[in-house]
């Protein structure tokens, strides 16, 4: 191919990547934006196997890579999507620091000139740094999010000043690097594995409720990291498509933030849901709260005018979106208006209950986000919280309270509440709920599937 050729492939390519990211801005076209994207990758992938020397290792690479990421993807369960994106990213950034000492290491290869000139320099300085704390990062939000180490934040005293400290001492080493008049390896390695290192100290005081955010943080920093490869490369392709990644993924995470109402600067420097939120979700005195079974809520739903439907992490966990498909058919054909309402950060990734809700067809106009359809609490007769807990937390609404100012659903608005969970355990972000001590509130406790079968069978 010439090189004209390559340009035009690559920018048709980079054109599909666009699209795609629009098309996944919607359920209704995420699917056609999925498709976008397979093009525009298989474009790329062959256009870059006809400039090449080595194509046979690559196409073996892609055949071993792309086995193994069809089993785990075939395997994973909803659940733990995070984590499986969290370990992408890890392999993200790792690829990045290897093309970059491979580079250091043999210019000539990469079409550049022995003595590194100073922009390549400073390309492979920060893909090599960003892509070392992409890759040690990811790997602690895997260990969290997968439950092989601990969610709760893990601090010290003086942390800050710990990474501070570092970070500087690391541009120093890359400065070093940068302004020597050779191959530097000294300042390379040593920049690099403090790299290393601060990716784990930035995550370690993260606390699990947060990891969405620092997932799609992290998200971004691989597409920056490639995005800085692709200029030592000369690849325009893995520019356009790791600034692609690396935006939206800034633009995801600002939106995530937005929604817990948590400025980006505070979930960066951690200390969220540690032992000291957790110790406000008490107060000492003992709270009373109603308990009732499936059939009284079914009842009570099916002689309702409005249900509004609130699902939560917990339907996720007991994959109950086709039973409530069917009790939300059912309480339709008795006349009953049901909706149900997504929060932004339900679950624990974004668009968690969205794509659940898809996966089980229930038609798109019957769900709601959240600017939608607050308003509407107020005049509903039944709210059924199934599975969720901080997304419907009044104490959102107490100044002082570690989740004051987040967003939430006016659950406790409505005329009846119901909860489904298997106990009054806390939520994610650790504190106790008022929600389920309200007098009009009626807890149903048991696995939500279970519960949401039984509802079906009695009405
Ligand atoms: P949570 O506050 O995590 O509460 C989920 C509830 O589901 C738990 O209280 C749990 O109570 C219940 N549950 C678990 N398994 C269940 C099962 N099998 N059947 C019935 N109930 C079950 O969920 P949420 O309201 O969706 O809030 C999401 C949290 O994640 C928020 O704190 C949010 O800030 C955080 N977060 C989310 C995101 C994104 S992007 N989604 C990003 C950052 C942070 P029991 O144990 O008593 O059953």
């Amino acid at each position: 191919m010439s090189a004209n050729t390559v340009a035009l492939a690559y920018l048709i390519a980079s054109v599909f990547f666009i699209l795609a990211l629009k098309g996944l801005s919607s359920p209704l076209s995420a699917r056609r934006g999925n498709m976008f994207g397979i093009i525009g990758m298989v474009i790329a992938v062959i256009t870059t196997l006809t400039i090449t020397r080595n194509w046979a290792l690559i196409i073996v690479c892609i055949a071993l890579g792309g086995a193994i990421g069809a089993v785990v993807a075939r395997r994973v369960q909803m659940t733990a999507m995070p984590e499986l994106v969290a370990f992408m990213h890890s392999l993200v950034g790792l690829a990045a620091v290897f093309i970059a000492i491979a580079a250091v290491n043999n210019p000539a290869s990469f079409g550049l000139p022995e003595i590194l000139p100073m922009g390549s320099k400073l390309e492979l300085f920060l893909g090599t740094f960003i892509g070392a704390m992409t890759w040690s990062g990811s790997v602690i939000a895997f260990l969290k999010l997968s439950g092989r180490m601990s969610g709760a934040p893990i601090t010290f005293n003086g942390q800050h000043r710990v990474n501070l400290v570092m970070a500087i001492v690391m541009v120093g080493f890359g400065l070093w690097f940068f302004f020597s008049a050779t191959t530097n390896w000294t300042a390379f390695a040593t920049m690099t594995a403090i790299a290393f290192v601060l990716g784990f100290l930035i995550i370690i005081p993260i606390g699990g409720a947060d990891m969405p955010v620092v997932i799609s943080m992290l998200n971004s920093y691989s597409g920056w990291a490639a995005a800085g490869i692709g200029f030592s490369l000369g690849n325009p392709m893995l520019i356009i498509a790791g600034s692609l990644v690396g935006s939206s993924g800034a633009i995801l995470s600002y939106i995530m933030c937005k929604a817990m109402n948590r400025p980006f600067l505070s979930v960066i420097l951690g200390g969220f849901g540690s032992e000291g939120g957790a110790a406000v979700a008490g107060d000492g005195t003992q709270k009373t709260y109603r308990s009732g079974s499936a059939d009284d809520a079914a009842f009570i739903m099916g002689n309702a005018d409005s249900v509004i439907i609130v699902p939560g992490y917990g339907l996720a966990v007991a994959r109950a979106q086709h039973a409530v498909k069917e009790l939300a058919e059912m309480l339709h054909k008795k006349g009953v208006n049901v909706r149900f309402a997504i929060h932004p950060v339900a679950g624990r990734m974004p668009g968690h209950m969205n794509v659940l809700l898809a996966e089980a067809e229930i038609p798109y106009e019957q769900v709601l986000e959240m600017d939608e359809i607050n308003s509407d609490f107020s005049n509903t007769d039944v709210v059924l919280v199934l599975g969720a807990n901080d997304v419907v937390n009044p104490a959102a609404n107490v100044p002082g309270s570690p989740i004051y100012g987040m967003p939430i659903l006016d659950a406790h608005k409505a005329r009846t509440v119901m909860v489904v969970k298997r106990s009054m355990a806390a939520g994610y972000a650790g504190l106790d709920n008022d929600l389920f001590y309200m007098d009009k509130t009626m807890m149903i406790f048991g696995d939500a599937k279970k519960v949401v079968e039984d509802m079906v069978k009695a009405l």
